[in-house]
């Protein structure tokens, strides 16, 4: 095996033992999921419909109670929301009163502090972070889907948290933009050292972003197997032209199509 892919105590940020979770007394949305998830670790999870994708993010999130099992971020048992995770989903969800800078601002109000110019500075670093400069003021009507997604990108950053949820992030996005969406994600989690867990419905997708997939299998859902992407940080489009690229996007559908 090779070095420094065996998770230790140490370097695991999420820990999952036999995590299920079981709606109205019969649904079995996830059942009996085992995962380790390194600190800085990009991780895609991807299945059909209804395989429990959102469901085992709303458990780390803290937002659902799991049904058994064990579950903890940095040895803790997650029993409820926590300041250091934080979940985007597909819809941007902004605030179409308050402007980009206002509404990466929305955590820091939460937080029950005024607002202070060190605030407003760092929430248009943020925006410039996304690629926003210049549309600081601009309301969200004035903004693309795209342009949209990016303030939400900005405002889960401004939570401060490290570990960041992002369920379908880019769904509702034309091709193009989702693409030049996932480059601007690659480099703003490793810039910020984040843990992501994202979510999608699309194969080659998942494989581009991330350091291992999650692959789901419907009804109950369940984590059929964990495929480790070895490719380094830096990538560009072209790697999904490459005949190992594509030999992962056949193991991952394999796994997929074995489990209906
Ligand atoms: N609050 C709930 N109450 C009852 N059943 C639920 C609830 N949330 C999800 N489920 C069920 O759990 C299963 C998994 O749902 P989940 O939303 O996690 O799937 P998903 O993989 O995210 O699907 P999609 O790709 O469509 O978003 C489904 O059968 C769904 O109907
Ligand atoms: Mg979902």
């Amino acid at each position: 095996m090779k070095e420094g892919r065996i998770a230790t105590m140490a370097d695991t940020t999420i820990r999952g033992e036999g995590v299920s979770k079981i709606f109205s007394g019969s649904v079995v949305a996830v059942e009996d999921a085992h995962f380790d998830i390194r600190q800085g670790e990009f991780i895609s999870i991807v299945g059909p419909s209804g395989c429990g994708k959102s469901t085992l993010l709303r458990m780390v999130a803290g937002l659902i109670d799991i049904t058994s099992g064990n579950l903890t971020i940095n040895g803790s048992v997650v029993s409820e929301p926590r300041n250091d995770v934080a979940l985007m989903f597909q819809k941007a969800t902004l605030l179409p009163w308050k402007n980009a800078m206002e509404n990466v601002l929305i955590p820091t109000s939460l937080q029950g502090r005024k607002i202070t110019d060190a605030d407003r500075k760092q929430a248009i670093d943020l925006l410039q972070l996304t690629g926003l400069s210049g549309f600081e003021f601009a309301y969200p009507d004035q903004l693309s889907g795209g342009m949209q997604q990016r303030v939400a990108l900005a405002r889960l950053l401004n939570t401060g948290s490290n570990i960041l949820l992002l369920d379908e992030p880019f769904g509702a996005l034309d091709e193009f933009t989702r693409e030049t969406m996932n480059m601007e994600l690659l480099r703003i989690v490793s810039e910020v050292k984040a843990t992501a867990l994202f979510v999608t419905h699309n194969i080659a997708e998942a494989i581009f972003l991330a350091d291992r997939v999650f692959v789901m299998t419907p009804r109950p859902g369940r984590l059929a197997r964990i495929v480790d992407v070895p490719f380094g940080k830096d990538r560009t489009p072209d790697l999904a032209q490459t005949p190992e690229f594509n030999r992962i996007v056949s193991e991952v559908r394999s796994i997929l199509g074995a489990g209906h």
